[in-house]
């Protein structure tokens, strides 16, 4: 089943789904519009896997959080053992919120209304006065699926066997060996901070995947990642250095049993089935070298931090994976922490961009890692891209926005625009009736 508030049947989203330009920005309302976001949440928010938490926020059962995607809010709850539920925060009586605090601890989840009150598996447990001839069985609260890989709660807002949904196994696979030494499994969160933003995700997605804007916006990362020389600066000679270094660096990496380069991110486009797939992808690179201008690690005065580390390494190599489930679960994983970046969408022009530094569960502040100093890279660098994203949104609400033209350092946009697309185009032929 999709839930929506309204089916869009006016044409001009096909018309402008049909005016897309490949190689420069999209037209203006895909930013703004309502009516777009509507038909993304049918067609992608609600059938793409979706990345909430790590489950070291959930640790007992009953312990729970709010996820927020698209004016939904969903119930994160952990279960008996390793299981975790999700549940539309949406009473079945008359439909009141059930549960009110961001996160907490339930033993059974009562609407503060008239009291009904659900078991955590979303099953209803007590409705007084009702009725006997009421079928409770029907009355469960609307459930998500969820699966957890690697420690990281996905969940996918179609109800299972309601609807076709991609099938995450083969989404997260090819990420398995690239995560395996890191074992996030076995990671708890250090830190989290939100920079939410007055702006479109689709801003927020398209200047997190090109670093054009690294060496104007970003002091601190073109210090403390040298793949910038090569994605930010893009000159000949920054290539060069780039890849000179990173080649000595592969050759130590390989040596010590860790992933180096690319992965193979390839996706399957040839049925319908597929048209919502989701990408996933990984690179391990060294993030920087021991060089007079150069940071040595993620911290502002270049000290390995934390100092425990992650999984299986033996050593810290001066590696990270930068990789990501999309289209909204990023990370970077060093040797020693992860920082995870969810983008999510709350409304047209509202999203959360939320950072959630993890270390090895056994670590302690103060002993083996300072907040400060860990958080201190990708916090200065999402903060800057927030108001980044801002004022490309305040510019784009102008009357005289039209798409412009990407450059070469900006090529990881537009296959996804692609994809979002052809995606958009799918989704509103299916549910039309034609053929696509
Ligand atoms: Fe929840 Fe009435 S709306 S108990
Ligand atoms: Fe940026």
């Amino acid at each position: 089943m999709t839930y929506s508030r309204y089916a869009i049947e006016d044409t001009f989203i096909d018309d402008l789904i049909a005016a897309y330009q490949a190689n420069y920005s999209l037209e203006q309302p895909f930013y703004f519009s309502p009516e777009i976001f509507e038909e993304e949440f049918i067609h992608l928010f609600s059938r793409q896997w979706q990345f909430t938490d790590h489950i070291s926020r959930i640790p007992h059962k009953g312990d729970y959080f709010l996820f927020r995607i698209a004016g939904e809010e969903i119930i994160v709850v952990r279960g008996e053992g390793d299981t975790v539920y999700a549940h539309f925060n949406v009473c079945r009586h008359r439909g009141s919120r059930v549960c009110l605090e961001s996160e907490g601890h339930v033993k059974r989840m009562t609407c503060p209304y008239h009291a009904w009150s659900y078991h955590i598996d979303g099953s209803l447990s007590y409705a007084r006065a009702m009725s006997e001839d009421v079928d409770r069985s029907k009355l469960a609260l609307r459930s998500c699926q969820v699966r957890v890989f690697e420690g990281l709660i996905f969940i996918n807002l179609t109800a299972e066997g309601t609807g076709a949904v991609p099938d995450f196994d083969s989404i997260v696979e090819p990420l398995r060996p690239w995560l395996a030494h890191a074992d996030l499994r076995h990671t708890k969160i250090a830190h989290v901070e939100d920079f939410r933003s007055k702006a479109n995700w689709k801003a927020a997605h398209e200047n997190y995947f090109e670093c054009y804007h690294c060496p104007g916006a970003h002091p601190e990362w073109m210090k403390a990642q040298l793949h910038a020389l090569r994605d930010g600066v893009g000159t000949e000679s920054g290539i060069e250095k780039f890849e000179n270094v990173n080649r000595l660096w592969e050759a130590k990496a390989k040596g010590l049993g860790h992933m180096v380069g690319n992965m193979d991110n390839s996706r399957d486009h040839s049925d319908a089935e597929n048209y919502c797939t989701q990408m996933v992808f990984a690179e391990r690179m060294l993030v920087n070298v021991d060089a007079k201008d150069l940071y040595n690690s993620l911290t502002p005065d270049g000290a390995n931090m934390p100092t425990k580390l992650l999984g299986t390494y033996k050593e810290d190599d001066d590696g990270q994976v930068d990789w990501g489930i999309g289209p909204t679960g990023f990370g970077y994983t060093t040797c020693t922490a992860t920082a995870l970046l969810r983008i999510t969408p709350r409304g047209p022009v509202d999203t959360d961009q939320v950072v959630t530094w993890l270390v090895h569960e056994d670590a302690q502040e103060g002993i083996d890692y300072d907040v400060e100093s860990l958080s201190w890279l990708h916090s200065a660098t999402i903060a800057q891209d927030r108001k980044i994203a801002e004022d490309n949104q305040a510019g784009m609400s102008s009357r005289v926005y039209e798409p412009g033209p990407y450059t070469e350092l900006e090529s990881g946009i537009p296959g996804i625009h692609k994809d979002y697309m052809r995606a958009l185009a799918y989704g509103r032929a299916l549910r039309a009736g034609e053929k696509p």
